[in-house]
């Protein structure tokens, strides 16, 4: 099988890296609230072909890479291929500088969320026989680039802690082994709030947090979410989480345009989450913003 890497060829990159992605045609039609074009390819169409993906490169600290580009990489296909199958075979075969976080490779530890084709997506769940070619693979956009397509996440997991995220009731069971039981309806209730990996492609992917640096965004609601319903939670705890939510830039922001819903991996109805925690908050004070 004949590999070849095309040079890498300088792109029509934003100048501001913070703002790539925002500015392609495909996050335009995001924008909209439209999905991007995808086609399904099967995958034994491009058995013993390249692959040819578009990667975003950055690097603040070297000078010639200071200016925004995008690197062209044609990569074997096997079958099964992900997105970050393919970006590992990029920096392995052709290039180990290019730059990009990832760990258990199965849409656990939430560290590989690129913005691929113009929707934030896992890098090791997407097929690549899913994706239209070339496959444009960017950083998280609405979030600084640290360097390729590592984005800094402390902002992000600022806003998660606001909502105390952890368990803090008084009352726990007697003995040190004790569990302590939940019903099997209140499991199903917050069932789907509990399997946030933290990896923020909902958060990128919404217009408010974009405009708003404060707003909590959907992933740290979605928490508060999973604490507000479950029924082991302290009531006064569960109280002064409501009112965190309530707060100027806490779920009344939320404009429900379900782009988050729409691109969360673990499919958390995000967007739901959010209206019912509307729905306790006006139960408790009925205040608006
Ligand atoms: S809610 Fe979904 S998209 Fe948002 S951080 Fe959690 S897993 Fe990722
Ligand atoms: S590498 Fe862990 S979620 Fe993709």
């Amino acid at each position: 099988m004949s590999t070849q890497q095309a040079e890498p060829e300088s792109q029509e990159a934003p100048k501001d890296p913070e703002m790539q992605g925002a500015e392609s045609p495909a996050a335009e039609k995001q924008k909209g609230g439209g999905m991007v074009d995808q086609t399904s390819t099967d995958a034994s169409e491009l058995e013993g072909e390249t692959v040819h993906i578009k990667v975003f490169r950055y690097d603040p600290e070297v000078e010639a890479k200071q200016e925004p580009r995008f690197d062209d990489f044609h990569v074997p296909f096997e079958k099964g291929m992900t997105v970050l199958d393919a970006v590992m075979y990029a920096r392995d075969e052709y290039d180990s500088s290019l730059t990009f976080r990832h760990s258990c490779r199965q849409a656990v530890c939430g560290s590989d969320a690129f913005f691929v084709n113009g929707k934030q997506r896992l890098g090791c769940k997407t097929q690549i026989a899913d994706l239209e070619q070339p496959v444009r693979i960017e950083p998280l956009p609405h979030q600084e680039v640290v360097k390729d397509l590592v984005v800094d996440m402390d902002h992000f997991y600022d806003q998660m802690h606001t909502v105390e995220p952890y368990f803090q009731q008084e009352d726990l069971p007697d003995g040190e082994l004790e569990e302590q039981r939940q019903s099997r309806e209140n499991r199903e209730k917050v069932k789907m709030s509990t399997r946030c990996i933290w990896c923020g492609a909902c958060m990128s992917s919404c217009n408010i947090a974009a405009g708003d640096n404060e707003y909590l965004g959907p992933a740290a609601i979605n928490k508060a979410y999973r604490f507000a319903m479950d029924e082991r939670e302290d009531e006064e705890i569960k109280e002064h989480r409501l009112r965190i939510l309530e707060q100027e830039h806490g779920v009344w922001r939320c404009q429900t345009q379900f782009s988050c819903t729409e691109v969360c991996p673990k499919d958390i109805p995000l967007t739901e989450h959010i209206q019912e925690l509307k729905r306790e908050a006006v139960k408790k004070n009925l205040k608006f913003w």
